[in-house]
């Protein structure tokens, strides 16, 4: 009796701190709104450099306004990696990318084995990626770009310049992501 009575008080314990566990941890676009309100007090800390890459606005129409430039946040580490090794790249969902970097610890855990460069690409429309600034959401006129067509299209485009800027056209490339961005990668 009393020892079940203890197993369970320990298994409720072991509950509550899974629960606590479920509550720091983010699942892509299930648990955004709660989110937002962290990100607003603290960035996560990851192991990851910043870059911008110039984008253009329309992949698919070839009239004068589809090549406006916008800036395209990805994110970048290459301490693990040589050249002609794999480049792990993390197709960016609906979301600002500092968050699912540091919830995709899965990538950062192997990369040491595959010598493997890591780059989370943000989704356009999102986080600091905003083709229009402010002004993004504006209107249909604007949000008319913002489609998964035109997102993946954009990863292809950096993926290439960054193989070419690196003189490592040859390197694999294994895509991951989660949610939609699963999809994407997909
Ligand atoms: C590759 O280099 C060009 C020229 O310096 C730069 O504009 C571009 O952003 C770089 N590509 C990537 C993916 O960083």
């Amino acid at each position: 009796m009393e020892l079940s009575s203890f197993s369970s008080i320990f298994l409720l314990l072991l509950f509550a701190f899974a629960l606590a566990e479920v509550e720091s941890v983010y699942f892509p676009g299930i648990y955004q709104s709660s989110l937002k309100k962290i990100g607003k007090t603290v960035k996560p800390k990851i192991p990851y450099k910043a870059r911008y890459f110039p984008q253009v606005l329309d992949h698919f129409t070839f009239q004068p306004k589809s090549y406006k430039i916008f800036y395209q946040k990805y994110l970048i580490n290459s301490q693990y990696w040589h050249k002609g090794a794999p480049i792990f790249v993390y197709t960016g969902n609906e979301g600002d990318i500092d968050w699912f970097a540091a919830n995709s610890g899965f990538m950062l855990d192997i990369a040491p084995k595959f010598h493997a460069l890591l780059v989370f690409i943000e989704h356009r429309f999102y986080g600091e990626s905003m083709p229009f600034g402010k002004h993004s959401y504006r209107s249909a006129k604007t949000l008319g770009y913002l489609n998964s067509q035109q997102a993946l299209a954009d990863y292809a485009v950096l993926i290439r310049s960054l193989k070419h800027n690196l003189s490592s056209e040859a390197s694999p490339v294994v895509v991951f992501g989660g949610s939609y961005g699963g999809s994407m990668s997909t």
